[in-house]
């Protein structure tokens, strides 16, 4: 089954990483992860909450303004839900998942600043539950056209260079959010994607919002998520998650997913990518395991290359500094006589001229 097969293959796969992302390694090493990436209010914190099953700030305009991550932990069934947000030298338990939403702005305001400027500095949210798949995200500040009153006027530029530094590494497998109602071959997310990955080996594309597809365009949606329009390795998604609405109806989440499987299952164009696997936020959270899975499976090699490289260098400055003084009061007595010995001949050698 599913949860065995987290058990044993998933699980330890993305315990390693994690504990070396905890380990700070992350400062030498390009660690596996996935980025999420599209222009503002494609519904990129949408989908992350909807995969993690608690509220994220999201809404219009620039609502996440630092790179969030946010680490899910699949407890086992019955277990406690549990959170805790590091950023800076702050570090927040967190027992209430309705806390969370609160506590990412109070971070984010900490870090960027009130009102709509962005910073690179990320948030850390830790999530475990049983009702979380075992996957790490990185929420990030959405492609803006346009400064609003209060930014600068590069913003644009800033906030593609902060996506830059993410989605460049090799290690991370680029998620592309475009809605169903714009045309993908110009979003400047794909256009970023395909920059830094010509071949389309480690982007995944989600498309959303189906609820609002401009009539008429229906075929186009999918054959883009049969991969037969912009051609991408990973292919295609397509997933529906709460309005805004729907948000103010207070729709649960656990509700919104349901809501979407009845979705799919009555469109006249998208019950077939339904049936075919394509659809849904739980098929999406599956998907995108499995690919992390094989992802940190084949970065493994270089990671190890990557930690034997350094290890060797860490070595080599190590070997510069010579020995330590011993522990031992006896030896230390010794080790001094040494020592003072070695700067006394270093002193008659300076006075008489000898090497
Ligand atoms: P982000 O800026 O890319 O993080 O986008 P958000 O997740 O903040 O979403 C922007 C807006 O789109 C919010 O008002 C969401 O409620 C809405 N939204 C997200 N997904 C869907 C969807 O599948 N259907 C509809 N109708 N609205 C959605
Ligand atoms: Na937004
Ligand atoms: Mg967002």
């Amino acid at each position: 089954t599913l949860n065995q097969q987290f058990e044993e293959k998933v699980r330890p796969c993305i315990d390693l990483i994690d504990s070396l992302r905890s380990l700070g390694v992350e400062k030498d090493l390009a660690l596996p992860a996935i980025a999420v990436i599209g222009d503002q209010s494609s519904g990129k914190s949408s989908v992350l909450e909807a995969l993690s099953g608690v509220a994220l700030p999201r809404g219009s305009g620039i609502v996440t303004r630092c790179p969030l991550e946010l680490k899910m932990k699949r407890l086992k069934e019955g277990q406690e839900w549990f959170a805790k947000i590091t950023y800076q030298d702050t570090v927040k338990d967190i027992d209430d998942p309705s806390d969370v939403e609160r506590l990412i702005r109070e971070a984010q305001d900490d870090m960027a600043g009130i009102g709509v400027g962005i910073s690179n500095d990320l948030i850390s949210l830790e999530i475990s539950s049983p009702d979380v798949p075992d996957l790490t995200l990185i929420d990030l500040p959405g492609i803006a056209r346009v400064a609003v009153k209060g930014q600068p006027e590069n913003i644009g530029e800033q906030i593609k260079r902060l996506i830059r530094q993410f989605i460049t590494k090799q290690e991370t497998i680029n998620l592309i959010v475009v809605p169903c109602n714009v045309d993908i071959a110009t979003t400047e997310a794909l256009k970023m994607a395909q920059e830094v990955d010509p071949e389309g080996e480690r982007t995944l594309g989600i498309l959303t919002k189906p609820d609002l597809v401009d009539r008429g365009t229906e075929d186009t949606v999918v054959e883009i998520v049969h991969n037969e329009v912009i051609r991408l390795k990973k292919g295609y998604m397509i997933v529906k998650c709460r309005g805004q609405q729907e948000i103010l109806e207070k729709l649960s989440l656990s509700e919104a997913i349901e809501r979407e499987e009845a979705f799919f299952q009555a469109h006249p164009y998208f019950s077939t990518l339904l049936n075919e696997g394509y659809a849904t936020i739980p098929n999406l959270a599956e998907k995108l395991t499995l690919e992390l899975v094989n992802h940190i499976e084949r970065s493994l090699p270089h990671l190890e290359e990557q930690i034997e490289a350094k290890l060797a260098e860490t070595y080599a400055e190590l070997e510069k500094y010579g020995e330590g003084p011993p522990t031992d009061n006896a030896e230390k007595i010794l080790f001094l006589i040494d020592k003072v010995t070695e700067f006394t001949q270093d002193i008659i050698n300076l006075t008489t001229g000898e090497e």
